[in-house]
């Protein structure tokens, strides 16, 4: 049996071009496709199952740019994730400031989306450095005219490590970015992709693009948004308050389940017996069309993950977060967490882990863990202790 997912995942490949950094699933194929897109998602939901009785809880709309669809299709994509969605229901959308103009931002307002933006740098050596398209002034302006048009949960993209990005660059962006007053920040280490321009020009170690540059640039993130105030929930994730942490990744990182439809999407189920199904659709736009339209699901991978594993990444993924892991006796006897490399972690002082229970005998060897402020910066040394003996 397959338990019901409350969230919803829609993958909208098309970008104008191909920024220098980036791997996902994009292409630049016409505008004229857009609506056949936009019809297809439909039908590839209700081939995969349908919306949830009541709605989806969280949906994300990702890219690519979803905001780079005709207006026309926009408009379809919008109204039908209105028909699909619960009461109250959270709809994020990316967006690329380039594409943001009056109507576009009328039509998120109207439809109570929250966006995401993607400014990344508010330097322009940095935006050209990534071969974005908008340059800070760009940015500026996206932000006021969804604020104009009514956009009450606004998060900016940053990305640091940029190799040239200078300490004073990075602190710019940082009190730029906080000038603006959005409601969150996801600030990400730029990861040098394999296949991407600047993997080519850089290599993909960024340890050697970057040095302890890089290490110094998170210290100096965290360091400044916790003293403006802001909640450092996630690895990369900022929120002003409680309420604007993004509830859809959050979803992901409490390894829930989400649907997820478009090409290349990928999405997570899973069985009553806590193994779960992961289905990653191929990233092959005319094969996607082509399949949903005759009425088929789409060619995808199909992974089977085990109990075993499935409790492995749930560990893995709970490190993400600002709020104690718990470990369960059973995942140190089961050998899904490595009982030395939690001692490990404590000797190391990058976290503590404190008894759950006990005294009358419950729950004996569970324990919560709770990783300091270096302990998450190096959440995957962490992980790597414990989950990899
Ligand atoms: C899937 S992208 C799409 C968003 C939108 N098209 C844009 O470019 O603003 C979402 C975010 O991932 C981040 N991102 C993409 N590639 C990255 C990379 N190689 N390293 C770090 N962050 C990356 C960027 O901050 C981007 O805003
Ligand atoms: S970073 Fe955004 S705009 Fe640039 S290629 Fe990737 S998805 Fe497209």
């Amino acid at each position: 049996m397959i338990t019901p997912t409350r969230s919803l995942y829609v993958h909208v490949p098309f970008c104008a071009h191909r920024c220098g950094y980036c791997d996902f699933v994009t292409t630049s194929r016409s505008p004229e496709l857009h609506g056949r897109y936009v019809a297809a998602l439909q039908r590839e939901l209700a081939l995969q199952g349908g919306a949830p009785e009541g709605g989806f809880d969280t949906i994300f709309v990702g890219g690519g740019t979803p905001t780079l669809l005709e207006p026309e299709a926009m408009g379809e994509l919008l109204a039908w994730l209105a028909s699909v969605q619960a009461p109250g229901a959270e709809l994020t959308l990316e967006c690329n400031p380039e594409t943001v103009d009056e109507r576009l931002a009328d039509q998120l307002a109207a439809a109570g989306a929250r966006v995401s933006l993607g400014a990344q740098s508010f330097s322009a050596h940095v935006l050209e450095a990534l071969e974005r398209r908008a340059n800070p002034e760009t940015v500026r302006g996206a932000v006021r005219q969804l604020r104009a048009a009514g956009i009450e949960r606004l998060s900016l993209d940053l990305i640091w490590a940029v190799p040239g990005q200078t300490d004073e660059d990075l602190a710019r962006d940082l009190e730029a970015a906080l000038e603006l007053e959005p409601d969150h920040l996801s600030a990400y280490e730029l990861e040098l992709k394999p296949g991407t321009r600047l993997a080519h020009r850089f290599g993909t170690d960024a340890a050697t693009a970057l040095g302890e540059a890089a290490d110094e640039h998170y210290d100096f993130v965290i360091d400044r948004l916790q003293e403006a105030g802001w909640w450092w929930y996630e690895t990369a994730n900022f929120a002003r308050d409680e309420q604007e942490r993004c509830r859809h990744n959050l979803a992901y990182w409490h390894a829930d389940t989400w649907l997820a439809v478009g090409v290349g999407a990928v999405g997570a189920r899973a069985h009553a017996d806590g193994s779960r199904v992961r289905r990653a659709n191929l990233p092959n736009v005319p094969r996607w069309l082509k399949a949903v339209e005759a009425g088929e699901l789409p060619p995808a991978r199909i992974e089977e993950i085990d109990q075993r594993t499935a409790r492995l990444e749930r560990v893995m993924l709970a490190l993400r977060l600002d709020q104690a892991v718990r470990i369960e006796a059973s995942d140190i006897a089961d050998g899904i967490v490595d009982g030395a490399g939690l001692e490990r972690v404590m000797e190391l002082e990058l976290g503590t882990a404190l008894p759950v229970g006990d005294a009358d005998g419950t729950l004996r060897g569970t324990v919560e863990l709770r990783l300091n402020r270096r302990g998450r910066m190096l959440q995957g040394t962490v992980g790597g202790l414990l989950l990899d003996p």
